[in-house]
């Protein structure tokens, strides 16, 4: 068994802080990183003491495996601020057991809980000024872990470095979301790797993504090898709301467990929300909304929050979903974000304090 000091942290600050340089009216998602980030490097079979140090380049071997094979994973979490100044996580040890189920998927050692929590948790704390108060601010907290032993040959690297950056976030989509459904192009396959959070998952959407964002799609709905049925969207899990049924598609070794996901079925429960956790196939969908009975789509993640979707493409028809009153999607996102920011209470036990 670990003890509280297994891995101690050493900490180098920063000597003058970026902050006032940042304009957090205006933030392009990802773009802008806190003053201070975390590393710890796996060698020797065994991950050693983390330090903290200012936000900068690396040194890097460009034989380093995670360039030839792409063998790295990483998490996406936030941090809020509540009206008391205080900062909270929201479900992290989801994000901790996901990371290391992504990391075993991809032949990489596992990271210590100690590491992944009290790493958050020390530079949180020493960043906590970049954590911004208000509806709508965060801190998008990226985890990751890539393979670093130089050389290029096919297998798994014996060194590792582990890091957290933190970047101050606010909407990762501002407009309109229209969604295409994929009928050529795969994300992911049986037995491969769709439910890690593997780094390749979201490179190879790259290519077909920008192909549908020229037709005006945001983000492809992927389906299964058939494209038969309906999985996940490129950054987030989807929900469809056909009558007054809240429906998304089970997860399985092609989809990502999203914490945000199970947050929603777990809200629209509470709500009273009939959910279904089932497949949902394309003809399915086309025919809820060829008869008007679909009434909203939206997708649910870290980076996304809940966000609604306009409308969905599928075979050169694009159909557009009604306006609507009663929306599930801003009652679940205004009762997940009231827990998240601290300004309701939280039954479900989800809010974690830095
Ligand atoms: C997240 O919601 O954390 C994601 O993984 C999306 C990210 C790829 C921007």
């Amino acid at each position: 068994m670990q003890t509280e000091n297994a891995f101690p942290i050493e900490i180098k600050k920063i000597k003058q802080s970026r902050i006032h340089e940042v304009d957090f009216n205006n933030l392009t998602f990802g773009s802008v990183f806190t003053d201070h980030m975390l590393s710890c490097d796996y060698k020797d079979g065994k991950w050693q003491n983390p330090v903290i140090e200012p936000y900068g380049p690396l040194t890097i071997s460009p034989a380093a495996r995670v360039f030839h094979y792409g063998q790295a994973i990483f998490e996406g979490m936030k941090a809020y601020k509540d009206k008391n100044d205080e900062v909270w996580l929201f479900r992290p040890e989801e994000n901790f057991k996901r990371f290391n189920k992504s990391s075993v998927r991809l032949a990489i050692p596992e990271v210590p809980k100690e590491v992944f929590m009290n790493g958050l948790l020390t530079l949180l704390r020493l960043d906590k000024d970049w954590v911004r108060k208000g509806n709508g601010n965060t801190l998008y907290l990226r985890p990751f872990v890539i393979a670093t032993q130089a050389g290029v040959s096919a297998a798994p690297s014996n060194e590792y470095k582990f890091m957290i950056l933190m970047s101050p976030a606010q909407a990762y989509y501002t407009g309109d979301v229209k969604v295409l459904i994929a009928e050529e192009y795969s994300r992911a396959a049986n037995g491969g790797v769709g439910a890690a959070k593997a780094a390749g998952n979201y490179g190879a959407q790259f290519y077909p993504t920008s192909l549908a964002k020229d037709q005006g799609y945001q983000q492809i709905v992927w389906t299964d090898s058939t494209h038969e049925y309906l999985e996940e969207a490129g950054t987030m899990n989807v929900f469809f709301r056909i009558k007054d049924t809240l429906i998304t598609a089970p997860t399985s070794e092609r989809i990502l467990d999203g914490v945000t996901r199970k947050s929603v079925i777990a809200l629209a429960e509470s709500q009273g929300i009939p959910t279904e956790v089932r497949k949902i196939s394309v003809k399915e969908l086309v025919a809820a909304a060829k008869d008007h009975s679909l009434k909203e789509i939206f997708g649910a993640g870290t980076a996304a929050i809940i966000s609604p979707v306009s409308g969905f493409g599928y075979q050169n028809t694009n159909y557009d979903l009604p306006k609507i009153e009663d929306s599930y999607a801003l009652r679940l996102k205004k009762q997940l974000t009231d827990i998240q920011y601290n300004n309701a209470e939280d039954s479900f036990g989800w809010r974690y304090k830095v």
